[in-house]
């Protein structure tokens, strides 16, 4: 056992390393180092916990900390890369369930009937708010992973009418809001419990509503709300600890699904209140022009002529696990003398980051590794551009054409440069499900197959 003024002082300390953690997870540099530190800062806030005064049956707390690390060490070994952004969907849909569990049990909680006047009504306003947000971020993080995993189309379920619907069921929480804290006693619980049904269902449509091109946001707007759940959980259960992470992740997901937004020329109000991933209303230009191919040779030859080359990757090369053989290829482009560089568009992939976490896994430099606006003024000058399995970041029609679902998405504008070479396996769409009018360029040459297959290829020709 721990006194509380240790305990405090342990709080502090995890919370000044989840700051620092989230500040060197800014950087690829420092990821290593941020990591670390939330690892420490995570240990340090279970142990200080649990060895608190008022915790007891520290024996089923062991079995349970021991259950969870094993799932979670065999989850966290075997999950691929490319299914990395299901996996955090399904564990924020543990916090939310997290806060709906530590809202009914605070509730029920016979302490809980112990306070009295404003500080009853406040405890049962945070009961009330914390089972809110947790059964939206549980049953909309549900529906996040199964699209993400395929399990549910990723298209937009847009009914008529619902933002009005959404509207009743609000007026219906709020109304059942002052029946439960007038409630005495426990005798509120049937309002929690309708309440939790309405806010699950909420989290459902809210999730359904949001399509295909604008799920990235969705992922990181999750984040946010299951740092929010966290936070009312601190609350409920009067943990300074709790209400400080929780309010960082809180945060941290809601400014990152802002910059996303930014990133991809989407109003945030209007992805998290739905519907504008839909594609059914757009009227998208026929495509003109003709798709011409060349072979791994040919494409050889364009590398040897080459004096600069951009290599655009997408979720593609994820999938290809192409990482590696590219990183191979540019070392011996290096050593002729060519200046090489990659492309990071902000929503490659499938996960934030996604494209700078494999090629740092490939021991890519970070200094070859410009994000989108540094490397678009780049490329009028490029030589040769390799689209390498990316699609809907490398799409002119987000510019050019404005019945376009991704219309005002800023996007790698590779056909800028002096010849361009997409490296994928058919003329398939990407995950907006759209035409890409790259393909049918002049100064555009597919090279289809599968990815490392092909990087293999153009190794061995070069
Ligand atoms: P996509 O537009 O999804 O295009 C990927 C392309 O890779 C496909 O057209 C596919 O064509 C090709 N491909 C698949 N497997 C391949 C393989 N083994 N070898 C070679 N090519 C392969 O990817 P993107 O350009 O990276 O754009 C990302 C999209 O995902 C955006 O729409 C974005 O909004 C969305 N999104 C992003 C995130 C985040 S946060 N990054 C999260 C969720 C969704 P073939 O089938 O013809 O090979």
């Amino acid at each position: 056992m721990i006194s509380s003024g240790i305990q405090t002082a342990a709080y502090l300390f995890a919370s000044i390393l989840f700051i620092l953690s989230l500040g060197g997870l800014s950087s690829q540099e420092s990821a290593k180092r941020g990591v670390i530190y939330g690892i420490v800062g995570m240990a340090i806030a279970i142990l200080s916990t649990v060895l608190g005064s008022g915790v007891n049956g520290h024996i089923y707390i062991i079995i349970a900390l021991a259950i969870a690390s094993v799932i979670g060490l065999i989850v966290a070994r075997k999950v691929e890369m490319t299914s990395m952004p299901q996996l955090v969907a399904i564990l924020h849909s543990f916090v939310g369930l997290a806060a709906v569990l530590v809202g009914f049990g605070s509730y029920l909680d016979p302490h809980t009937q112990e306070l009295h006047g404003s500080e009853h009504t406040i405890h049962l306003v945070e009961v009330f708010i914390g089972v809110f947000i947790g059964a939206i971020t549980f049953t909309g993080s549900i529906i996040a992973w199964g699209k993400l995993d395929g399990k549910i189309m990723s298209k937009a379920l847009a009914y008529k009418g619902r933002h009005v619907v959404n509207i009743i069921l609000m007026i219906i929480i709020s109304v059942l809001g002052v029946m439960f804290v007038k409630a005495p006693e426990t005798t509120g619980l049937m309002q929690l419990i309708i309440m939790t049904g309405i806010a699950s269902f909420i989290g459902v449509m809210l999730v359904m509503a949001i399509g295909g091109a604008d799920m990235p946001v969705v992922v990181s707007m999750l984040n946010s709300y299951s740092g929010w759940a966290a936070a009312a959980a601190g609350f409920m259960l009067g943990n300074d600890l709790l209400i400080v992470t929780g309010a960082l992740v809180g945060s941290s997901g809601a400014i990152l699904s802002i910059i996303m937004c930014e990133a991809m020329n989407r109003s945030f109000i209007s992805v998290i209140f739905g519907g504008f991933g839909n594609t059914s209303n757009s009227t998208s230009k026929a495509m003109e022009g003709e798709v011409t191919s060349a072979n791994h040779v040919e494409v050889s030859q364009m590398l040897k002529e080459a004096k600069s080359v951009v290599i655009v990757p997408g979720y593609g090369m994820a999938v290809a696990k192409a990482q590696y053989p590219i990183y191979d290829l540019v070392k011996r482009l290096q050593a002729d003398g060519k200046e090489v560089r990659f492309g990071i568009h902000p929503v490659a992939g499938r996960l934030p980051g996604h494209m700078n976490v494999l090629l740092a896994e490939a021991s890519v430099p970070y200094d070859i590794v410009l994000e989108m606006d540094e490397v678009n003024p780049d490329l009028p000058s490029t030589d040769l551009v390799m689209v390498i399995g990316a699609n809907d970041i490398v799409n002119p029609a987000a510019l050019e054409d404005e019945g376009s679902p991704i219309y005002g998405m800023p996007v790698i504008e590779v056909w800028n440069a002096k010849k361009v070479i997409v490296m994928k396996r058919s003329m398939a769409a990407g995950y907006a499900g759209i035409e890409n009018p790259l393909f049918y360029k002049e100064n555009t040459d597919m090279l289809y197959g599968d990815a490392k297959q092909s990087v293999d290829e153009l190794i061995k020709n070069y």
